[in-house]
């Protein structure tokens, strides 16, 4: 019997439901920061051990009186997957499933505060089956995104998304999915070059996204050098940008693709006063060690855990080569409409080595790092980047760019409504 076609889905977690468990997920999130900070286990490879934790098991019985009702069902029906807990469901393993009466919280019409780059309905894009696909993971059910339940958690706090224009994507999402259920005098967004700011005046609560692609300084930080051999990487700098992410209670990193331009990369280390000469190339996946290991280090010297969540989004992978999902005749993703159904499916454009390089850091971080491991799910989805629904350089891309899309499909970002909407979901579930 399929798990996904079980109704009991929606009869396990009334919309209703979430909210309940916000105090013991704060106050198992204390403890569980305090166990790291002993025990030093990474989050996702810790299920084992957090079942057998007693604040699982208060959590747990705080549950039971709601679930009691239901558990029957549970027992002897299909569907045996238990709500979403961050702790104990590893949220990797699943599937997309078809869902047509699915609406997104939004659209690129509705959301004022959407990018061009990723407004792919409002670009032209013809079919619309991609913004129908439910991320639903084996073990459990991941609630859908509540706005209300949103602004509720981020009450009297800050969110900051920091990183790239993938990690912007993510930003613009988690907005867009709060935004409408704000009225237009109590909200406002401040644009800044680097840091842009969404504030939701009456919860006192700040959704933010500060731009540094690569975490570290690099040369090409503002002013983007277009030629990827010209950029010099200051892998041992941080402080510039890190000084601008004190005092946040949620941080959200990222870093991938912008290392991926090539097998060696530039780096320079010491102040760029002495000089562009001094850069030494270095293998791609070293250089990200030591620029991580520089954010890894900052962090832990700055910021508390009692104050700060700090949660970093893997690789979004990229689908620049269809021979990679045997679709010989492709053009990237260029055309694609259905996700890739194949479990386990894995590209060539997310390296594992990069992914272990974070994951490495990471376990050996004073501060615990929640990842919101978005790379296996997303690589199922070929059918949902920009493709040509996108522009270039602030225009939309001619008819003539469309009929090229081996040189124009952008196969890196994602439409918004999309794809990233279902990271934040998994980052709501984990707050
Ligand atoms: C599809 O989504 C609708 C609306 O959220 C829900 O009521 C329904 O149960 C879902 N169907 C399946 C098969 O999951
Ligand atoms: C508003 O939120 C900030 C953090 O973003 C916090 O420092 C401040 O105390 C909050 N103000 C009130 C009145 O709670
Ligand atoms: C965090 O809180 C715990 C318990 O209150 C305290 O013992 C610890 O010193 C705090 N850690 C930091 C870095 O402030
Ligand atoms: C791929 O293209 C070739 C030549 O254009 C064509 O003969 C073949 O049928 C196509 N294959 C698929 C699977 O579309
Ligand atoms: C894209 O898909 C459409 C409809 O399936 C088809 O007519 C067209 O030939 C495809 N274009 C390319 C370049 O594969
Ligand atoms: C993310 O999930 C993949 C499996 O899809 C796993 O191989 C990888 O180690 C995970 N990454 C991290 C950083 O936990």
């Amino acid at each position: 019997m399929s798990i996904t076609t079980s109704s009991g889905a929606t009869m396990k977690h009334p919309r209703g439901k979430l909210p309940l468990s916000i105090i013991t997920v704060a106050l198992c999130s204390l403890a569980f920061v305090a166990l790291f900070y002993t025990e030093r286990i990474t989050l996702l490879s810790s299920t084992s051990f957090f079942r057998s934790t007693s604040c699982s098991r208060r959590s747990a019985s705080l549950k039971s009186k709601h679930k009691a009702e239901q558990d029957n069902i549970y027992n002897t029906e299909l569907d045996d997957r238990f709500d979403f807990d961050p702790e104990e469901c590893n949220v990797v393993n699943g599937k997309w499933v078809f869902n047509s009466s699915i609406k997104p919280l939004y659209t690129d019409r509705t959301c004022p505060y959407l990018d061009r780059q990723v407004s792919c309905v409002k670009n032209g894009r013809p079919d619309s089956d991609y913004r129908h696909w439910e991320w639903q993971p084996e073990d459990c059910t991941l609630p859908r995104f509540n706005p209300e339940v949103a602004l509720k958690k981020l009450r009297n706090k800050r969110l900051l998304f920091v990183g790239d224009s993938l990690q912007r994507g993510q930003w613009q999402s988690f907005v867009c999915m709060v935004e409408f259920i704000i009225p237009e005098e109590k909200k406002s967004l401040k644009q800044g070059r680097s840091h842009t700011v969404f504030k939701a005046k009456e919860y006192n609560a700040t959704i933010e996204f500060y731009w540094a692609p690569f975490l570290i300084e690099s040369n090409s930080d503002l002013h983007i050098i277009g030629d990827t051999k010209k950029r010099i990487l200051k892998v041992d700098s941080v402080a510039k940008h890190a000084k601008h992410w004190l005092g946040v209670d949620i941080l959200v990193f990222n870093t991938y693709v912008w290392w991926m331009s090539g097998p060696r990369l530039k780096t320079l280390w010491g102040s760029f006063s002495n000089g562009q000469e001094g850069f030494e190339e270095l293998d791609t996946p070293v250089a990200y060690r030591i620029g991580l290991k520089t954010w890894a280090n900052w962090v832990d010297s700055n910021i508390n855990p009692n104050n700060t969540r700090v949660f970093f989004t893997t690789m979004s992978p990229t689908h620049t080569k269809s021979i990679d999902w045997g679709n010989k005749n492709g053009s990237k993703c260029y055309n694609e409409t259905m996700p890739v159904m194949k479990k386990k499916y894995w590209g060539s454009g997310s390296d594992k080595r990069m992914m272990s390089v974070v994951a490495d850091i990471a376990e050996k971080m004073k501060v615990p790092v929640t990842f919101i491991n978005v790379t296996q799910i997303s690589e199922y989805r070929i059918d949902a980047h920009a493709s040509v629904y996108t522009e270039t350089g602030g225009k939309l891309l001619t008819e003539e760019q469309k009929a090229d899309p081996l040189h124009h499909a952008d196969c890196i970002h994602w439409c918004l409504p999309g794809v990233p909407d279902t990271w934040n979901q998994i980052l709501l579930a984990s707050l």
